[in-house]
């Protein structure tokens, strides 16, 4: 398959999976693997970041979540399965990008102060903390991932791993004497012109700005000074998008979960409304019969509206045609109880996690197959990061 549809993603190590995940990301993951060379990271350093002062849920949850994502469908056969801190390249690349990175690109990353805020129970005026975009950047840029799958909230950390790319190709990826032969010409623009031309030179070279571009051809076209080997010279110049050696990669946005939890508020951990993956049959069905429905409807005999109800929600993920149409009418004209309302979808999310919970038993009655998978994964991850990094060395000239 094509490097040049490479996709990486990864998961902090946090603790069992719950169906959100599954419906927001890894549903997707196992679509994805089977049209691109995929690799799926337990992001394991990350989660150092914000618990280093307790790392014991981190060391219990790799293995789990890896069980999670296999019995989600994830298949090691197609995609390369790793643990972040079993690749030391990940490490290596990110303190190298650490030498080129302005403090200032990482302090206005929105996560950053958001989780300050939000973790304010935690100190994470740590030098880690604030790299953790910058950490992902490396995970990104090490594989030359052309695509990310990622949550709307991880967007800036893709953006910002396209700006790190597109300073690490500016910096070392121009070829030696051209600039040199170009920089000479510059005076001759006049003083004024010449640092507004450096100005919009860097504007499009490090930021992409395609608008500095058009006023630096402008600048030259009426520029009276130059020569016509110089003006073209200076043009070349500008548009020398220097070599890539880091490609630039894509967020893969994938839609905000549809799947609520069972309160209608996002499903997750610290609002204590999730189901788990492979939540046992007995529990998802205790959870959904005690699931809220429309506040409105208080009797049996009282109408309701599904829009209002959080069990809406879940069949129209978990539903067919047939069942929400019953759904609408049973409950907009008193037809069924809410009971009744909840039982195909009990029925459907048993159905469900009873094959998660069917392709994670093998995993579970054998520990050793997990630790194999990730052995390999490591290997293969170690193998084709070695490459990018060896180009990056030679890139910054620590290569002997
Ligand atoms: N920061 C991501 C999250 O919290 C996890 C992650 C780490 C990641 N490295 C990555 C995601 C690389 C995509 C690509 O969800
Ligand atoms: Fe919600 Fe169904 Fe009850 Fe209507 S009948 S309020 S959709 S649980």
């Amino acid at each position: 398959m094509e490097n040049s549809s490479r996709i990486l993603s990864g998961m902090r190590a946090t603790g069992n999976l719950h169906l959100g995940h599954y419906h927001g990301a890894i549903k997707n993951w196992v679509n994805l693997q089977y049209e691109h060379e995929c690799y799926f990271m337990v992001a394991d350093i990350h989660a150092l970041t914000t618990n280093y002062e307790s790392t014991g849920l981190i060391a219990s949850s790799v293995h789990e979540m890896v069980i999670d994502w296999l019995a989600c469908g994830v298949d090691p056969s197609q995609a390369v399965i790793f643990i972040q801190s079993e690749v030391p390249a990940h490490a290596e690349l990110h303190l190298l990008l650490s030498m080129i990175t302005p403090l200032s690109w990482l302090e206005r990353v929105p996560t950053y102060k958001e989780q300050i805020e939000k973790l304010s129970n935690r100190d994470l005026g740590t030098y880690g903390f604030l790299g953790y975009p910058l950490l992902q950047s490396a995970d990104i840029l090490l594989y030359n991932a052309k695509f990310v799958p990622v949550g709307e909230d991880q967007v800036s950390h893709v953006e910002l791993t396209r700006e790190i790319a597109r300073r690490f190709n500016y910096i070392y990826g121009r070829e030696t004497g051209f600039e040199e032969k170009a920089r000479e010409v510059i005076p001759k623009l006049g003083h004024k012109r010449a640092l507004l031309y450096e100005e919009l030179l860097v504007q499009y070279q490090q930021e992409g700005n395609d608008e500095a571009l058009e006023k630096a051809r402008f600048l030259l076209k009426d520029a009276v000074n130059l020569s016509l080997g110089e003006r073209e010279r200076l043009f070349a110049f500008l548009e020398n998008k220097s070599k890539v050696i880091l490609t630039e990669p894509q967020a893969l946005v994938t839609a905000a979960s549809k799947l609520p939890g069972l309160d209608g508020q996002k499903m997750s951990k610290s609002y204590n409304n999730t189901l788990m993956l492979r939540e046992a049959p007995d529990t998802i069905s205790k959870k959904i019969k005690s699931m809220q429905t429309d506040p409105a409807r208080i009797r049996r005999t009282d109408t309701g509206d599904p829009q209002k109800c959080p069990v809406w929600q879940l069949h129209r993920v978990y539903s067919n045609e047939e069942v929400k149409q019953w759904v609408q009418t049973g409950c907009t004209t008193a037809g069924i109880g809410c009971l009744d309302c909840k039982g195909p979808l009990i029925e459907s999310i048993q159905a469900e996690s009873e094959q998660f919970r069917e392709r994670a038993r093998p995993y579970i009655e054998d520990r050793n197959l997990v630790r194999n998978i990730l052995a390999d994964g490591a290997e293969k991850a170690n193998e084709t990061t070695e490459d990018t990094l060896d180009m990056v060395k030679s890139a910054m000239g620590i290569k002997y």
